[in-house]
């Protein structure tokens, strides 16, 4: 990549994958309410917030934060297996974002689903089998993960790998960023 185009693709990747976290941060504030509320409609509106979240932006968000990381890997000497950091990014980036589309939007469609149905005076007695506790465990441990992947970024830890540095010690490549 030319610099002004790796810039572009940096700046894209860090507002999506740091909105994603921002969005993790949205979705755990809603599923603390929804679970320690004390008020029907609130817990209502909580659960429905969380469905518009999940079905307009966990889907673009992580794949575009996945896409733009890929994007970097491959057009920068980063690379996909020469860091450290990079790998665990990878991996933790593809797990959550598994998690997040397949799992937690499908988990917010029942609790959603779930007090949409109930009457207003079954709402705060709704046995959700352990859906809404999901609800903030799910989100907090993503926090987690995004917040790992920004440090990571950040300080770059842990050198190369194995395979990194037998490429680097090529004499046809260049050394790295
Ligand atoms: C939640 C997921 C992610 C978050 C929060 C995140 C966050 C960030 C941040 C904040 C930076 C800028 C660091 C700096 O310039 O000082 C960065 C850069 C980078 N990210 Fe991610 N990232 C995520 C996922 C990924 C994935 C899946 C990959 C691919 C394996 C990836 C690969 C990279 C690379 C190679 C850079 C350095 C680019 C360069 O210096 O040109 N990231 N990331």
């Amino acid at each position: 990549m030319s610099p002004p185009v790796r810039r572009t693709v940096l700046t894209l990747h860090v507002v999506i994958s740091v909105g994603w976290l921002g969005l993790d941060l949205g979705l755990l504030g809603l599923g603390v309410t929804a679970l320690t509320t004390g008020d029907p409609e609130m817990l209502r509106a909580s659960y429905l917030a969380m469905n518009v979240l999940g079905d307009t932006l966990i889907v673009p968000v992580s794949l575009g934060a996945l896409l733009t990381g890929v994007l970097l890997c491959l057009g920068t000497p980063w690379g996909f297996a020469r860091y450290h950091w990079v790998l665990v990014k990878l991996v933790t980036t593809l797990v959550a974002a598994t998690a997040s589309v397949f799992a937690l939007r499908s988990h917010i469609g029942t609790a959603a689903a779930s007090v949409s149905r109930a009457l207003p005076a079954e709402l705060l007695s709704l046995d959700l089998g352990g859906v809404d506790r999901v609800l903030v465990i799910a989100p907090s441990v993503a926090l987690a993960l995004y917040a790992l992947n920004v440090a990571l970024s950040v300080f770059k830890p842990f050198g190369r790998t194995a395979y990194g540095r037998r490429r680097a010690a090529r004499p046809d490549r260049v050394a790295g960023p």
